[in-house]
């Protein structure tokens, strides 16, 4: 059994902030759980990191468990996250619980990430009745982008902030172990993160959260600018990659490589 459990992230909540970071391949995924986060998500986010997709719709079920099945691979101790894509439990809880019954058996997924409105608190309780840990994601649903019109800051005004409190608690009562708060005030967020008992864990929703999510291409610096306000990067590796590889061009182009060195008698 893995040290980082669902109890142990409940756990969490007030005493030590949980690191969640994305990924997609085994490689990265190794990285990361030897860096000592807690929780890997295998984000829908690889529709547009690694698909070169404009949003997340088109991401399949099919794709989300092959992700999830090699980053399970470089994966030692932290949680195993699969985001549900888009329709694999919009249309019906049977569905939901077929979809996410398929993350568990096939991908080696720990627990799976739905994107919530009002509609699917009872999806949660029905994945949960099955034994599958949910953790909840409010504020704003890459999903929905064409409902929201974009992806923009969700909960600005007073009567909205109090619509994301109160689906917050539902959500906790339906059993969720934790819960994503995506581009919300910060002042929003702490207010959601001391109302419910489950850790919140926020991207662009301030350092009142109990934890922290980042997109791992967003935070080495292997994604394309403009990035979002909320984004962070601790490294310059697309800078560093295009250096690279510029150098290797050169290398070839003028028989520099490959040398003796890297040659065999
Ligand atoms: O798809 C994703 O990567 C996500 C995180 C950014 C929370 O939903």
């Amino acid at each position: 059994m893995k040290e980082i459990t669902v109890p142990v992230i409940g756990s969490m909540k007030n005493k030590e902030k949980i690191v969640m970071v994305t990924a997609y391949d085994a490689p990265t995924a190794k990285i990361v759980d030897e860096s000592g986060v807690d929780i890997v998500l295998v984000g829908d986010s690889v529709g547009n990191v690694i698909q070169g997709l404009p949003n997340t719709l088109p991401v399949t079920v099919d794709e989300m468990i092959y992700h999830t099945k090699i980053v399970s691979r470089g994966i030692q101790n932290a949680h195993l996250c699969a985001d549900m894509p888009f329709m694999s439990f919009q249309s019906s809880n049977k569905d939901a619980v077929k979809n996410a019954g398929r993350f568990v058996k096939e991908s080696g997924a720990e627990s799976v990430k739905i994107e919530v409105t009002e509609d699917y608190i009872d999806t949660i309780r029905e994945i949960r009745k099955a034994g599958i840990p949910v953790m909840g994601h409010i504020g704003l649903r890459p999903q929905s982008v064409h409902d929201m019109g974009g992806y923009k800051l969700q909960g600005r005004d007073k009567a909205e902030g109090a619509k994301l409190v109160a689906l917050a608690k539902k959500i906790e009562d339906a059993g969720a172990f934790s819960l994503v708060l995506e581009s919300i005030p910060q002042k929003l967020a702490k207010k959601i993160t001391r109302s419910i008992k489950i850790p919140t864990i926020g991207i662009g929703a301030g350092a009142d959260c109990d934890g922290q999510v980042l997109v791992i291409n967003d935070l080495v610096g292997l994604s394309e600018e403009p990035l979002p306000k909320f984004v962070k990067k601790y490294a310059e590796i697309r800078d560093l990659m295009k250096k690279a590889t510029e150098e290797y061009v050169d290398e070839v182009r003028t028989g520099t490589f490959p040398s003796k060195e890297h040659s065999y008698d």
